[in-house]
């Protein structure tokens, strides 16, 4: 199969690289995209080195699906250049996830939304991993409203961030990419800010949760922070139910949720960390309990690596799921 990267340089892109070989995804050629200064540069995959190519090198070569994470603007511009010449796009910007007439998957939860589309958007990481772990239990209690607080890697703001926070940490003066200092320090900010003073982050998670989970209603506070971490995004949620519930049976449909894994047991100081969630595909829940202080309300802890579930890993398994359901020749 032939499978274009587009910002094959980047965090997520080379996050990508690992995760089709890791998954053995049935590449034959590879065509890593990024931007003009990175053509003729060399990438990493499956033990070669492959070089890397412009956007309309890329095109020429008809790939049967293109993966995007190139950021907003490139996307916009050229995945309908690749839809146009028949390849299947897994976009991980934010350009369509709010386009009704483009699907926003996460495959555990809304797979069957795939179906004939050629452009397909990858969620937000941040709302990937909430959904993964609202699925079962808004399914099983109907979730009325949704008050969560996120504590991001700054992983989820690309390469040059992760930079800004290793140069702080050296004392190298360099390029900034937050408008503060972020190394030994929280910013309650992530994305730009807008008109009714959230920011972007945080209506993402909003409209994409409703999109994903079909429930255009569902009350959904959020505030976004950016810490000094590098292994994944945790999120404190507290979940509102429209009906009462049971703290065994939420393990339970937590347990059978494929990509979920439960981590909680305070008495042996057992819970999800963004240090033990790195690396790895799951996401990971814990700290469940009641909230005291009001009914049919529960708290929990969730944290994923926000560039494999919350980007790479999501991507490819809707790839995947693609092969199977032979929307690309496998
Ligand atoms: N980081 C996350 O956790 C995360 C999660 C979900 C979604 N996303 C989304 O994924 C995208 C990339 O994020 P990232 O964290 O990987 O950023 P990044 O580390 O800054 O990488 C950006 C990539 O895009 C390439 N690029 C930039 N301008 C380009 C152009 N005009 N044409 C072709 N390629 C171009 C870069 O190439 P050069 O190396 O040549 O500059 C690089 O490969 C963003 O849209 C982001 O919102 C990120």
């Amino acid at each position: 199969m032939k499978v274009a990267v587009v910002g094959a340089t980047g965090l997520v892109g080379r996050e990508m690289l690992r995760v089709l070989a890791e998954e053995n995804f049935p590449v034959t050629e590879l065509f890593p995209v990024a931007s003009a200064r990175s053509v003729g540069n060399q990438v990493e995959f499956a033990g070669k080195s492959w070089t890397v190519i412009s956007m309309d090198d890329a095109i020429s070569r008809k790939p049967d699906v293109a993966l995007f994470s190139a950021g907003g603007s490139v996307s916009q511009e050229h995945a309908p250049r690749f839809a146009e010449v028949g390849t299947v796009v897994i976009d991980n910007s934010s350009a369509w996830r709010m386009d009704p007439a483009v699907p926003l998957v996460v495959p555990e939860v809304n797979m069957d939304a795939i179906q004939g589309h050629k452009i397909i958007a990858n969620p937000n990481c941040s709302t990937i991993q909430l959904v993964m772990a609202l699925a079962p239990l808004h399914t099983r209690f109907r979730i009325r409203r949704l008050v969560i607080s996120t504590y991001q890697s700054v992983t989820g703001t690309g390469k040059d961030a992760l930079q800004q926070m290793m140069d702080e940490r050296a004392g190298i003066e360099g390029k900034k990419v937050y408008p503060d200092v972020i190394d030994m320090n929280v910013l309650p900010h992530c994305d730009v800010f807008l008109d009714n003073d959230y920011t972007r982050e945080e209506m993402k998670m909003v409209h994409e949760t409703r999109k994903i989970l079909s429930s255009p209603d569902m009350a959904i506070t959020a505030t976004a922070v950016r810490v000094p971490v590098m292994g994944g995004h945790s999120e404190a949620v507290n979940i509102e139910f429209e009906e009462e519930f049971d703290l065994d049976e939420v393990r339970k449909l937590l347990n059978a949720m494929p990509g979920v894994t439960i981590q909680d047991d305070p008495a042996n100081l057992s819970y999800p960390t963004p240090r033990n969630a790195h690396g790895h595909n799951d996401v990971f829940v814990g700290r469940l309990r009641r909230d005291h202080s009001q009914p049919r309300t529960l708290n929990m802890f969730i944290v994923s690596d926000n560039l494999r579930k919350g980007a790479a890993t999501n991507a490819v398994q809707i790839a995947q799921h693609l092969v199977a359901a032979r929307m690309i020749p496998a």
